[in-house]
């Protein structure tokens, strides 16, 4: 679990590092009436970076003493964290989705796509596929395989896709838990947590 928070804490990080560095300059300089929307983007990766930060620092005390304690403030902090990327998300996808599909390019999209995959080490990729379709739609899953090289959809069905499960089962603990794991979202109480 702790090993799980860290994985997407880091993805998300070098994700938000990515569009500061390399979406929103685009947009500051060609959406220009929109600039106000990109400002409350960086004023949210500012918020996200704090708590992703205090995840970093909480996770690895938790992981060496399993302490409720610790335990306790960590669900509290990952359920903060969860509402705050959701909240960013759905803003995102409301207002700047629609200013990138009129003002970047496919080559600056896909740029972008790469130095957000950066972070992910190559034994995750296909771990982090099987985060990606989480909560995919038929169509959004179609779509988003029908975009990725064939020996990876092959790997994918060979064995990435029984591992993925494998690991996910670990994470879920008990069935009647419903952990969003793509974004965070825990139940706070209740838990028993494997470190
Ligand atoms: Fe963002």
């Amino acid at each position: 679990m702790a090993e799980h928070i860290t994985d997407i804490t880091n993805s998300l990080h070098e994700h938000h590092v990515a569009e500061d560095e390399l979406l929103w300059p685009l947009l500051l300089e060609r959406a220009t009436p929109a600039a106000d929307v990109v400002h409350r983007m960086e004023k949210q990766h500012e918020v996200l970076h704090t708590l992703l930060q205090e995840l970093d620092e909480l996770t690895p005390s938790w992981r060496a003493t399993a302490a409720e304690t610790d335990r306790d403030a960590l669900a509290e902090l990952v359920s903060r964290t969860s509402a705050v990327i959701d909240e960013h998300l759905q803003d995102e996808e409301a207002h700047v989705m629609p200013l990138i599909e009129q003002h970047v390019s496919q080559e600056e999209w896909l740029a972008f796509e790469l130095a957000g995959h950066a972070s992910i080490p190559q034994e995750k990729a296909l771990l982090f596929l099987g985060l990606g379709l989480e909560d995919a739609t038929p169509h959004e899953h179609e779509m988003f395989v029908g975009g990725l090289p064939p020996e990876v959809v092959e790997m994918w069905e060979q064995f990435g896709k029984a591992e993925y499960d494998r690991q996910r089962a670990i994470l879920l603990v008990t069935p009647d838990l419903t952990y969003q794991l793509t974004r965070l979202h825990w139940p706070v109480e209740g838990i028993h947590w494997p470190v």
